[in-house]
């Protein structure tokens, strides 16, 4: 099977890694990819924006693809995947329609209330609305106050905060870019992201992970794209999994359906466990990013043979998903400067950097010297795999200090509170 994968990020590149070590994977292309992984695929750099579906149609003819899988959010929500499936190839990922289940956080309130899914109370703010008008919706929530921006994210948008003059900064901040903002109430509960497989009413879960959104130890400092993750969660009930995929992922699917949008592809729910159980915070119409590369560090099943099987329908007709025994963890290496205006260009070195089964390349690129180089905020992501969950820190710690780019950091505390027994339900 010829796959081409849309993206460049380590999410991109923990994909490339599972569909190259299925033995039906016979070729690998990547659009537009990053200085990691020529080594596991051909990269079509210059091969025109991810975004523009005449763009990505030419490329998966040229390269005769079989199948298509459309990593970030942003081409999904484009249409790129309706222009690919119209021109007769198989895609892994949702249709604009469906997709919109994370480009409008409205159309997802709309969903989960149809679906009877349990969220938090939101409250949409038009770019148009007056002080007044901004003030008293402010006065009906809080503290804490989630301040969403309602439009494309990639889960970069949200301020949660209990300031309310930065609560009001941020609802500003996204008006000026003519997006709505979205009022939510806090949600408590430690968080769980739950990947699904979605092939219209099928719903097939991937092991359970954490997220760690804020930029610093002790979940301080501003939110980011994510600085870390693991899985699985050893706090999470034994029927934990089995609950939100009966109670949300298989109601929003089958929602979805009646709708006349069918999901396909993978639908991420995160959510909080709060005192009645889960309640969804948001929805991904794409996988997660970093909690991905842990999750599938642990997956035995051959990938390219489960993605397609949604792209072809026939999701209900594989067999279950095998994984490792085990814990992973990812580590984020940041940029200087990341989230709010990330420094790029820095030489990055160490040996470790040839071990690609720890090191995945995120934010990367080679300069006119042939260095590799920083080029984004997240630049690098640091895998470990234990049998416990202390084992697989002490595995990506350890790697990770092997690695130097000036200016850089890094959460020390990925997965501690739940090693240390911290997280309680
Ligand atoms: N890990 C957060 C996200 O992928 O949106």
């Amino acid at each position: 099977m010829r796959i081409l994968v849309i993206g460049s990020g380590g999410r991109e590149h923990a994909l490339l890694k599972g569909l190259a070590a299925d033995p039906a994977t016979t070729e690998l292309h990547v659009v537009p990819g990053n200085a990691g992984m020529s080594g596991l695929a051909i990269v079509h750099k210059d091969a025109g924006a991810v975004d523009d579906p005449t763009a990505m149609v030419a490329l998966a003819k040229q390269v005769s693809a079989d199948l298509v899988v459309i990593g970030p959010e942003i081409p999904l929500v484009a249409g790129v995947a309706d222009a690919l499936r119209e021109a007769g190839m198989r895609v892994f990922g949702p249709n604009r329609d469906a997709a919109q289940i994370e480009g409008s956080k409205k159309f997802a309130k709309e969903v989960m209330a149809a679906a009877g899914v349990e969220t938090a109370r939101a409250e949409q703010l038009l770019p148009e609305s007056s002080d007044s008008e901004i003030d008293a919706a402010l006065e009906r929530f809080g503290p804490i106050w989630v301040v969403k921006d309602d439009g494309l994210a990639g889960g970069k948008g949200v301020v949660v905060t209990e300031d309310r003059a930065a609560a009001r900064e941020h609802v500003e901040a996204v008006h000026a870019l003519g997006n709505p903002v979205l009022l939510e109430s806090f949600l408590d509960g430690p968080e769980v992201s739950l990947f699904c497989l979605v092939d219209g009413e099928t719903v097939v879960p991937l092991l359970p992970a954490q997220d760690h959104k804020r930029a610093f130890n002790n979940d301080e400092g501003p939110n980011t794209g994510g600085m870390g993750a693991y899985t699985p969660l050893p706090w999470l009930p034994s029927e934990g999994v089995q609950q939100i995929v009966d109670e949300v992922c298989v109601p929003v699917a089958a929602e979805m359906v009646r709708r006349g949008t069918p999901y396909s592809g993978l639908l991420y729910a995160g959510l909080a466990w709060g005192a009645n159980g889960p309640s969804v915070v948001e929805f991904n119409a794409r996988f997660g990013d970093p909690e991905t590369q842990a999750v599938l560090a642990l997956l035995k099943t051959p990938l390219a043979t489960v993605l397609d099987s949604v792209a072809s329908g026939t999701l209900a007709e594989q067999p279950p998903l095998e994984w490792s025994d085990a814990y992973a963890l990812t580590v984020v290496l940041a940029a200087a400067d990341y989230p709010a205006s990330p420094r790029k260009g820095d030489v990055i070195t160490g040996q470790v950097l040839e071990d690609t089964a720890r090191v995945l390349h995120a934010g990367t690129a080679h300069n006119e010297a042939g260095e590799l180089v920083s080029a984004g905020g997240r630049v690098l992501n640091i895998l470990g795999v234990g049998e416990t969950l202390e084992a697989a820190r002490d595995d990506a710690y350890s790697t990770i200090e092997e690695i130097t780019l000036a200016g850089s950091f890094y959460r020390t505390d990925i997965a501690l509170p739940a090693v240390e027994g911290k997280i309680t339900l």
